[in-house]
């Protein structure tokens, strides 16, 4: 049993270890999928605090037509915008615009939802 277990353990790292130069693209990719992970549920913390309102889906006050353009209950909550869109909901931030006046957005909190904004549309333009 342990020596089968060894050789398993054995077989695992030769696998992860080898020299075939495969490996980092591999890592690579998976370090740009944390990142972008990292920056869009950032990025979703903010809008939360400041367009949850309307554009979450379980809260009673979700609006249909806002939740239609982005629910942030959705992991990939801006795949559905246009990069209009995208670019709009940035603006707003930017700007501390909500639709019913101005939001006390904090420095920090635009500086995120810029960093989200900027990364997905540099990766929208990459898969294109
Ligand atoms: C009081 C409700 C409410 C809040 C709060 C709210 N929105 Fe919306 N939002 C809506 C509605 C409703 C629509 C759809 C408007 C339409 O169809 O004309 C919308 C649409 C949008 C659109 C798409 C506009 C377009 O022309 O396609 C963007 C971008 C957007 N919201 C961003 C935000 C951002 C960013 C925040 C927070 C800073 C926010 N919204 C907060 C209700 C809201």
């Amino acid at each position: 049993m342990r020596s089968l277990a060894i050789s398993a353990l054995c077989g695992a790292a030769l696998c992860a270890c080898g020299e075939e130069p495969a490996a980092p693209p591999a890592s690579a990719l998976a370090s740009a999928l944390t990142e972008h992970v990292r920056l869009r549920d950032d990025a979703r913390i903010v809008l939360e605090r400041w367009c949850g309102q309307c554009h979450i889906s379980a809260y009673d006050s979700a609006l249909p037509r806002a939740l239609a353009v982005f629910d942030l209950s959705e992991p990939e909550w801006s795949a559905r915008m246009s990069t209009t869109q995208l670019e709009d909901a940035r603006g707003r931030v930017r700007d501390r615009r909500g639709p019913e006046g101005d939001l006390p957005i904090t420095d920090d909190e635009i500086a995120i939802v810029e960093r989200y904004v900027a990364h997905e549309i540099e990766r929208r333009a990459v898969s294109d």
